[in-house]
């Protein structure tokens, strides 16, 4: 047959086939190769189409081609649930009725469960929520590493360890794209204050960049596939984040591979030509230079809008620059708002309910659980029984904590504050006291609330706590500005509002005092030898209240560790072991100079003791730990492994799960580093009696560290060791071997 005819017949079947497909232009087609309609999409398009898919249209959305059927982009916050609907223009809300979503507890939370299975479901949860809401793009989930216990925003945030954050960000993102939803992985990079963070140029070594800074990013990228990254508002030596060549071309284009978009924190962009250049895709924000109203500046006036267009038509920069964005851009609507496989979603379930619920049980952390005298037996869990009034104390037990904070907060269906969750398990025995008062949220200061009316309270909570037989206090951090709060760190490491003297008089008439601190961040403890029974609990979202209540009461056991260090004091941190340049800078410039040892890494390298180490998390059962075995103890190459074993027994009467942890540390080093590093963790649940034998494998890249002068990772022969624990120092085992 000749070849004219066969192509006739070729086309001929095909027409037969499917005669949809024959008209449908192949970027429509999605049986065909994501590339392929990429490819035919912009083949399609002219310059100025191009342009505008690459900035704002509103305040959360950016533009499609009409033309041509490809829609639009719609993007919502935030990491911990959808924010209500804002308006096209501005930051308000738009009034809607239908948007009162659930709020899952903060990443902090999270983190704190040490488990990737609860990940998942948060992930999967939010993701639902958000394809219901019609979102293409959540912007969350934030991986920026604790530095500092001031930062405004670690509660948004996964803790001070690369490792932990790479291992439980994975899943959330995963499980959230299979709902067609991109997540946003924030913010990139060296946010890790809220302090001058529109400018600031964060100075710091390869070593600390890449060994504790960057690793969550690439677990993003590498093994959590995410469609998107928002560029952070900061500088990093000397280059805004949102158009940084080292972070954005280099880094997560060329060496990681990244073929998703890169869109700005909102008003990030500074610069046209970097824009271009190095890396970001899509500019969102309003006002773009942050400052005027939005008539002087409209989104045609954007960095990457009609002057990007004219550096393209003069050949100021090259046309390869907007078909790289372009070809992104496209990738990421066609993974979204126009996947027609991607399901449904649901809002505001009672299963997402009770995944918030399970969360905020599994990450609450128990950090100490002592009798209050001798004779007696710690407090908690707290058998009601035992009690005829337990006073509840602290403005956190009532005050609604998914409002302000910035960016993440919330519009709830529910909030169940932790009285209301009290109550519905201890009933009548329950009364409250306010005892302190922290005024309005984050959009005013901190007004100063008179000290008539701060007596008042303190000493109606006094009065109350000498007639009840148990004191349950819920403070801690809120979400006001200058606290855990957006676009402002905190000013003191102590507990705010006059709680210290608030804790100190109530415990003078009243010794029965369990402790329940909801914040997000680590605060002083001055009163630390006289409060029996502490609970470190987060942002607990819309059953703060049952999560809590059912950690109290014993109907759940606690299983959460900490993600970050709690310091004795501010000077113990390591960022605040040095000048002002290190924190907060001198509002130009800021140098880590702490350098690699962040959190647990400095208190074990500088033998400085945290008040509560990383990783520390108490249970109302016990656990021991048998001899630790390992198969061998040489590491003879690169595709070698060592597997460790380790015997976790429940020697107590409850069930109880716990978080059997990895450290492992090179013992004598031609470089710096830490002690020890977590390379490896496994929550495990036993019975009571019941033991459970947990393995680990350790390979050479788990030894390995950033060798500036190579620019590469690399493991230097010599002895090692394994340390295996309950905490970063608690450690029940060890273990040494050799790299050859
Ligand atoms: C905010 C935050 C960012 C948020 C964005 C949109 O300034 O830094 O996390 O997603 O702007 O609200």
């Amino acid at each position: 047959m000749k070849k004219q005819t066969l192509i006739l017949f070729a086309l001929a079947v095909c027409c037969m086939v499917n005669p949809a497909r024959a008209q449908q232009p192949v970027y429509l087609d999605e049986s065909r190769d994501l590339e392929e309609r990429v490819q035919d999409a912009l083949s399609r398009m002219t310059l100025e189409e191009k342009v505008k898919l690459c900035h704002a249209q509103s305040k959360f959305s950016s533009g499609g081609v009409p033309r041509l059927g490809i829609t639009e982009l719609w993007m919502s916050d935030g990491p911990h649930g959808v924010r209500e609907e804002i308006q096209w223009n501005s930051w308000g809300n738009a009034g809607w009725t239908n948007d009162s979503c659930t709020a899952f507890p903060a990443l902090t939370c999270l983190a704190a469960t040490w488990d990737p299975e609860m990940s998942a479901l948060y992930g999967r949860a939010i993701g639902e929520e958000a394809r219901y809401r019609r979102k293409d793009v959540l912007l969350g989930p934030g991986v920026n590493i604790y530095r500092t216990p001031l930062n405004g925003r670690n509660f948004e945030y996964m803790g001070e360890d690369p490792h932990l954050a790479s291992v439980l960000v994975v899943p959330y993102i995963q499980e959230m794209q299979k709902n067609g939803v991109a997540a946003c992985v924030k913010h990139y990079a060296l946010n890790n204050q809220e302090l001058w963070r529109g400018h600031i140029d964060v100075e710091l070594s390869d070593r600390a960049l890449y060994e504790i800074y960057l690793p969550a990013f690439k677990a993003s990228v590498h093994e959590g596939g995410a469609w998107s990254i928002m560029g952070a508002y900061n500088k990093v030596r000397g280059q805004h984040a949102c158009h940084n060549e080292l972070l954005l071309q280099k880094i997560l284009k060329q060496d990681w591979g990244f073929d998703g978009c890169v869109i700005t924190d909102w008003g990030g962009a500074h610069d046209t030509r970097e824009a271009a250049l190095y890396g970001l895709d899509i500019e969102m924000g309003s006002y773009t230079n942050g400052l005027t109203s939005e008539s002087e500046f409209n989104y045609d006036d954007y960095y990457l809008a009609r002057p990007y267009l004219d550096m393209l038509k003069n050949g100021e920069v090259p046309l390869s620059t907007i078909d790289d964005k372009a070809s992104r851009i496209l990738r990421l609507i066609f993974r979204t708002a126009m996947n027609s496989q991607r399901p449904w979603g649901s809002f505001a379930t009672e299963e997402h309910a009770e995944v918030a619920r399970r969360i905020g049980e599994e990450g609450t952390v128990l950090l100490k659980n002592a009798a209050p005298d001798k004779k007696t037996s710690p407090l908690l869990p707290i058998d009601g029984s035992k009690y005829d009034r337990i006073l509840v104390v602290g403005e956190n037990a009532t005050r609604s904590l998914t409002q302000g904070g910035g960016s993440s907060e919330l519009k709830v269906k529910e909030e169940i504050s932790p009285l209301a969750g009290l109550q519905a398990v201890y009933g009548d025995k329950i009364v409250y006291a306010k005892g302190y008062m922290s005024g309005r949220s984050m959009y005013s200061n901190i007004e100063e609330i008179p000290a008539s009316v701060m007596d008042s309270l303190r000493a109606d909570a006094v009065a109350q706590a000498r007639e009840a037989d148990l004191v349950i206090y819920v403070g801690g951090l809120n979400k006001n500005h200058q606290q855990d709060c957006e676009a402002g760190d905190r000013i003191t490491y102590g507990l705010p509002f006059g709680q210290n003297e608030l804790i100190e008089e109530v415990l003078q008439v009243n010794k029965n005092m369990v402790m329940v601190l909801i914040s997000g961040n680590a605060v002083e403890m001055p009163w630390i030898k006289k409060v029996p029974a502490i609970v470190q609990s987060w942002y607990l979202g819309s059953q703060g209240g049952h999560s809590i209540a059912n950690i109290l009461s014993g109907e759940v056991n606690p299983s959460g560790k900490l993600p970050f260090s709690f310091p004795v004091k501010l000077s113990d941190n390591g960022a605040h072991a040095f000048d002002y340049m290190s924190y907060p800078g001198d509002s130009i410039r800021q140098i880590y100079k702490e350098d690699i040892l962040v959190g647990y890494r400095w208190h074990d390298t500088k033998k400085i003791p945290a008040l509560f180490p990383f990783g520390h998390g108490l249970s109302y059962t016990t656990f021991a730990y048998g001899k630790s075995q390992a198969d061998k103890v040489t590491l003879a190459g690169a595709d070698d492994r060592i597997v460790v074993t380790v015997p976790v027994r429940n020697t107590g009467n409850v069930t109880g799960k716990e978080v059997v942890q990895l450290y492992i540390g090179e013992e004598k080093s031609a470089v710096l580093r830490p002690v020890k590093e977590l390379k490896g963790f496994h929550k495990i649940e036993l019975q009571p009696g019941e033991e459970k034998v947990v393995s680990f494998t350790i390979e050479p890249e788990d030894l390995m560290y950033f060798d500036e002068d190579l620019h590469d990772w690399k493991a230097d022969p010599g002895k090692f060791k394994a340390y295996i624990g309950s905490s970063s120092t608690d450690i029940r085992s060890t273990l040494s071997f050799v790299l050859q």
